[in-house]
């Protein structure tokens, strides 16, 4: 039996009243549109809690006036099919006036992680993350909420977050899955035409030159990223937003590869705007 609801406060009544039967709550967030990806983040919650709840919500605080919020594709019938198959108890589905009503007026902000990586694209991006995100906690109440490794910095900035805010809230990551050639699913890859899907393999296949380059010893940022950016080119339809080496924790740019890296980079692939990430280690 999955619960659907559509108002803030019916969550909030269903969440109070399993915690008042003792029931434990995992939690998936998502903009919808689902793919096995996030299916691997209710696999990953299921087992943790007694219930599982899956929201599903395009945010627009988190959107740019350029960017894609209009074009956000969906499916909500196919969703609830892949949520029921996963065990989701409870879906939350708020309209955009549901979340934030006519004087809505507070954001949450983060000093430093923000700005880097994406950050420095898309500026409004992180800010509106972190504020959904909150109010979503104080809507679903959650103890376990699973978030996927493939946004590397919005997990950080979750991570943060909690930590700042003394969300009692467990915040557990979820690998990166990709499609058979290495492209990390995304429910953008679904404007990609049949050529652009192509190229798409460029942002994988760019990680994995670097991985084979930092074993042969290679430690130079500036030469690794030039290499990464000419073959990236060598694809068409791409045009490069960022591919930066830097410090997982802090996400600081580094000079050179040292022994914990992250490598993460953006690309725009026609209408797309693609990204990828992984820890390097450097022997
Ligand atoms: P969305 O892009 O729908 O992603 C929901 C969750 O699925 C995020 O935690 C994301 O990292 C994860 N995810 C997406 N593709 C994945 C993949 N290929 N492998 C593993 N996990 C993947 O991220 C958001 O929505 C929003 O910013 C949100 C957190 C819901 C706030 O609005």
């Amino acid at each position: 039996m999955m619960d659907i609801l559509k108002t803030k406060a019916d969550m909030q009544a269903w969440s109070a009243a399993k915690k008042r039967e003792g029931k434990t709550i995992s939690f998936v967030p998502t903009m919808g549109y689902l793919h096995k990806g996030h299916v691997s983040l209710l696999e990953i919650g299921k087992p943790l809690s007694d219930e599982l709840v899956l929201s599903i919500f395009v945010n627009p605080t988190q959107f740019a006036p350029n960017e894609d919020l209009d074009a956000y594709p969906s499916n909500i019938r196919n969703d609830l099919d892949l949520a029921q198959q996963a065990g989701v108890t409870a879906v939350f589905l708020p309209d955009k006036n549901e979340m934030y009503g006519p004087n809505y007026q507070t954001r949450v902000s983060l000093d430093h992680l923000p700005q880097y990586l994406c950050g420095r694209s898309r500026p409004v991006h992180f800010g509106g993350v972190a504020t959904v995100v909150t109010k979503l906690f104080n809507i679903v109440m959650p103890d376990v909420a699973v978030f996927g490794k493939k946004d590397f910095q919005q997990l950080a900035i979750i991570r943060q977050m909690v930590k700042d805010l003394d969300f009692n809230i467990q915040i557990i990551g979820g690998e990166i899955i990709r499609e058979e050639d290495g492209l990390a699913m995304s429910s953008r890859n679904a404007y990609l035409t049949p050529e652009q899907r192509t190229s798409a393999v460029c942002l994988s296949k760019a990680i994995s030159l670097l991985k084979q380059r930092v074993a042969k010893g290679i430690r130079s940022v500036p030469d690794l990223v030039r290499e990464m950016e000419a073959f990236i080119l060598s694809f068409e339809h791409t045009r490069i937003d960022y591919i930066e080496l830097c410090n997982p924790r802090t996400l600081e740019p580094v000079e050179t590869v040292q022994a914990e890296t992250l490598v993460a980079l953006a690309v725009q692939v026609g209408k797309s705007r693609l990204i990828d990430n992984a820890l390097i280690e450097a022997p």
